[in-house]
C-alpha cells in the first residue's frame, strides 16, 4: 500500500509563502513516482487560498470544532472546513492538548465531529519525556487511543480514522525514534484497536502514521521498517523541494 505524507505547517507559513509551496509541490508531485496520498495542512486563512490551487494533493486542517454549529468565538466547525474542501484534519496535536490544554474528551468529541462532516481525523497521540522516562510510554498511548475513541461505531463504512503517534520529545528536535521503538507503538495502538473492533475494522477504518522529526533521511527506513503507514511532517514540510525529496525518498527515487 502507498504511504500517506500529510505536511502539517503548524502556524509558519504566510498567506504568500503557503500558496507558493503549495503550487510547487502541486506541480512537482506528478514528477516523481511517488503514488499515495500527499495532504497539506495550512493554517485556517489559508485553506480557501490554497484549495483552488490543489488537484492531486489533497487538502486537510490543524484542528476543528467539537461541536457542528453555534455560540463558539473563534472556533471553526468540521462543517466548515468540508465546505472549504478539506478531506482530512487533525486532531488532538500536542501542541494543543499542551498550549490550549485540550482534554481527551474535547478530542473525543472533534473526532466524532470530524467523522459527522465527513472530515478524516488525523488523531495525534504519543507520550511526554518525562511519561516515558518513568515507563509509561505503553499506557499513555493506550489510553490515548481509548478515550479519543471511545463508543465510537464505524457505521458508515467511508468512516476513517488515521491515527498519528508522535512522541511529544521528539517533535521540532531534528532526529527521529528508531523504527523498531515506532514499530512498538504501533503494536501497542494496534492492540488497543484489537480490544474494540473486529481486525476487518481496523484494516478498512484506521491507518497508524508516524510524526516527529521525520526528514528525507530517515523517511525511508521510518516507513519500510517500523510498518507505519504513512507520516506526520512538520518542519521539514515547510520547503516545497524537502518534500519532493522526501517523496522521492519513499519512491527510492
Ligand atoms: P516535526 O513536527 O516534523 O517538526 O517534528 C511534527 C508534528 O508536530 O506534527
Amino acid at each position: 500500500m502507498s504511504p500517506l505524507f500529510i505536511a502539517n505547517w503548524k502556524m509558519e507559513l504566510s498567506i504568500a509563502e503557503s500558496c507558493s509551496t503549495a503550487e510547487e509541490i502541486e506541480r512537482g508531485v506528478g514528477q516523481t513516482a511517488f503514488r499515495g496520498d500527499v495532504v497539506l495542512c495550512p493554517s485556517f486563512p489559508m485553506l480557501a487560498s490554497v484549495a483552488p490551487m490543489l488537484s492531486q494533493v489533497l487538502l486537510g486542517a490543524q484542528d476543528c470544532g467539537w461541536q457542528e454549529r453555534g455560540a463558539f468565538t473563534g472556533v471553526v466547525s468540521a462543517l466548515t472546513l468540508k465546505e472549504l474542501g478539506c478531506r482530512f484534519v487533525i486532531v488532538g496535536h500536542s501542541e494543543r492538548r499542551r498550549f490550549c490544554s485540550e482534554s481527551d474528551a474535547l478530542i473525543a468529541q472533534k473526532v466524532r465531529s470530524a467523522l459527522a462532516a465527513g472530515l478524516i481525523p488525523i488523531l495525534c497521540v504519543g507520550e511526554s519525556w518525562d511519561e516515558r522516562q518513568a515507563g509509561h510510554r505503553d499506557r499513555v498511548l493506550f489510553e490515548q487511543v481509548e478515550h479519543a475513541l471511545e463508543g465510537l461505531l464505524f457505521e458508515e463504512r467511508a468512516q476513517r480514522v488515521c491515527i498519528a503517534y508522535e512522541p511529544v520529545w521528539v517533535i521540532g528536535r531534528g532526529t527521529a525514534v528508531e523504527p523498531s521503538d515506532i514499530h512498538h507503538a504501533r503494536e501497542v495502538i494496534l492492540a488497543c484497536l484489537k480490544e474494540h473492533y473486529a481486525l476487518d475494522t481496523i484494516a478498512r477504518a484506521f491507518s497508524i502514521l508516524y510524526g516527529g522529526s521525520v526528514n528525507a533521511d530517515n523517511i525511508g527506513s521510518i516507513i519500510s521498517e517500523s510498518g507505519m503507514e504513512g507520516v506526520l511532517v512538520g518542519g521539514a514540510s515547510l520547503k516545497a523541494h524537502n518534500v519532493l525529496s522526501m517523496l522521492r525518498a519513499l519512491t527510492n527515487e
